[in-house]
């Protein structure tokens, strides 16, 4: 019995060797961790359980029967965050450079099938060469059922990509589908097809990290969501974030008890708002005034900065927040910034997490870049998130809520559950300027008569109590009780249940 036992270990150490010492140095010697060595630092000490480690490829394909290498390149499995369940796979750079082979891709689709049985997130460790080339469409297979998983698991249990490496081709996909997506600088990227195809059709030059690095995807193109300086820090702030978000669309987001007081006043949010209605500020000082601890988990921070997301909690409790930044193009509402809010409200509703919205917004931008690039159907993508969420939702309107954007940003109009105004807010259908220009056109040569009706329309408009006497506003509230307010709404809002009619499903315009 004993020579059993020890050869159990044997296959178990040759597998955990992934694909040799010398393959292990050469991915330290790139600043990389290893596929194991990332699954210690993500998970809780000693919680990791191992699946499919003895799995190997049934290629026979260009020599490959002979060079056979157990876990095939991923290692899969569960664990914990902080006790909390998770099902994860690391690929395995050391093995065949992480390429995705039939086998691997099933060891992936085993660890899906069972998190979508037991409701449990799933955390993809991406560092692989793509499609393993010796297997040809086989390989191509097994993309496509890990693919089709994302999209069943999509709104059911949480899935968040971490990139390590390499993610090139039709590969991207899959993290593409998934809810979040990190990336780690200098050490990974994600592209179509990489700067050599791009040169021969395009006769662009451009470098793996210009294309693809992960300062393009969370600048340019808005595909990531956050870029880490290494491997270390990336899983560190990754267990962060998995404590603000439920296991399953079933489940609520855990709790985490906190000394902030929820009725804790914040005497400064009375001056933050300048009194110049030109004049910017940064709408983060107050999310980062108003969560317990003045803690605030930004995502997207350098894509479309116009618009603000992330997650905090109020009273122990995840919220997402939504805010119009006035630094940046007066808050308005672009194509990219709708775009960036809507996914993020899309996914707060599909896992039962409140959304608190910040309002100081100008309205549409306009011209013809936004007007060629869509910003009709991009602009419609909020109204629509907002719309169709039927989680708890809190709107406060810190100055400018201006025409079509007043609407689209959380309004009562769009089942706002608690909408309420700073005293300073104005909400209209344009600011008081452009209005005048437009319905007193005949005054235009007379600059003393527009000023004086820009007057008037100001003081009949400029405020937050017409938007009041309709009931659009539930509340005109001093800014220096808006934690306390959030958090009453918050917990009266807690059991709420609103459903939307029954369909196969809505036409977001995509
Ligand atoms: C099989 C692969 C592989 C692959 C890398 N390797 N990619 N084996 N299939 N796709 C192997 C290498 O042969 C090498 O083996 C080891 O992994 C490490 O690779 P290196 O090239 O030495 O590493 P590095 O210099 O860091 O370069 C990494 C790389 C490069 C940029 C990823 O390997 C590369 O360009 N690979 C091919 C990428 C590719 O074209 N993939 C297919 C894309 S199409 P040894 O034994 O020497 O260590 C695709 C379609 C998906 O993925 C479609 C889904 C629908």
């Amino acid at each position: 019995m004993q020579h059993i036992l020890e050869e159990l270990e044997r296959k178990r150490a040759a597998a955990r060797l992934g694909g040799g010492q010398k393959r292990i140095d050469a991915q330290h010697a790139k600043g990389k961790l290893t596929a194991r060595e990332r699954l210690e630092l993500l998970l809780d000490e000693d919680s990791f359980e191992e699946w499919d480690m003895f799995v190997e490829h049934r290629c026979t394909d260009f020599g490959m029967a002979h060079t056979k290498i157990p876990g095939d390149g991923v290692v899969t499995g569960y664990g914990t965050i902080n006790g909390r369940l998770v099902f994860v796979f690391s690929q395995d750079f050391t093995v065949f450079g992480g390429a995705l082979s039939e086998a691997h891709a099933e060891k992936i689709c085993k660890i899906m099938d069972q998190a979508m049985k037991v409701g449990a997130p799933v955390i993809g460790l991406n560092d692989s060469g793509g499609a393993r080339i010796q297997e040809g469409v086989a390989s191509l297979g097994g993309y496509a059922e890990v693919f089709q998983r994302n999209v069943l698991a999509s709104g059911v249990i949480p899935q968040i990509s971490l990139i390590m490496g390499p993610c090139a081709g039709g590969a991207v996909y899959s993290p593409a589908m998934t809810d979040f997506i990190f990336m780690v600088k200098d050490s990974s990227y994600m592209f179509v097809t990489g700067p050599e195809v791009v040169k021969t059709v395009t006769h662009e030059d451009v470098t793996a990290e210009q294309l693809g690095g992960a300062t393009t995807h969370t600048t340019k193109s808005g595909v990531a969501d956050l870029a880490f300086d290494n491997d270390v820090e990336a899983l560190l702030m990754l267990r962060r974030f998995f404590n603000y978000l439920p296991l399953n669309n079933r489940d609520k987001p855990p709790v985490r008890p906190s000394g902030d007081a929820p009725d804790r006043l914040i005497p400064s949010l009375d001056t933050l708002v300048p009194e110049n209605p030109n004049k910017p500020y940064d709408i983060k000082e107050a999310i980062l005034k108003v969560v317990d601890d003045g803690d605030f988990f930004e995502l997207q921070p350098d894509y479309a900065q116009n618009i603000v997301i992330g997650f905090g909690r109020m009273d122990g409790h995840t919220v997402g927040f939504v805010a119009n930044q006035p630094l940046v193009l007066a808050g308005c509402l672009d194509i990219k910034s709708s775009i960036k809010a809507a996914r993020f409200v899309r996914f707060c509703d599909a896992f039962n997490i409140p959304v608190v919205t910040f309002v100081d917004v100008p309205g549409f931008m306009p011209g013809t870049s936004q007007e060629y690039g869509g910003i009709i159907k991009h602009g419609a993508k909020l109204l629509y998130a907002y719309a169709e969420a039927t989680v708890p939702k809190i709107t406060i309107i810190t100055r400018k809520a201006y025409g079509g954007a007043y609407d689209v940003m959380a309004s009562k109009h769009l089942r706002g559950d608690v909408n309420l105004a700073w005293p300073n807010a104005e909400i209209a259908v344009m600011g008081a300027k452009g209005a005048v220009e437009i319905i007193f056109r005949e005054d235009k040569s007379d600059p003393a008569k527009l000023a004086a009706r820009e007057a008037e329309y100001k003081a009949r408009f400029a405020n937050p109590f017409v938007a009041g006497a309709r009931g659009f506003i539930d509340d005109v509230i001093q800014p220096h009780e808006t934690r306390k307010r959030i958090c009453r709404s918050l917990a009266m809002l807690k059991d709420k249940k609103l459903d939307n009619p029954w369909r196969k499903h809505g036409n977001i315009p995509l």
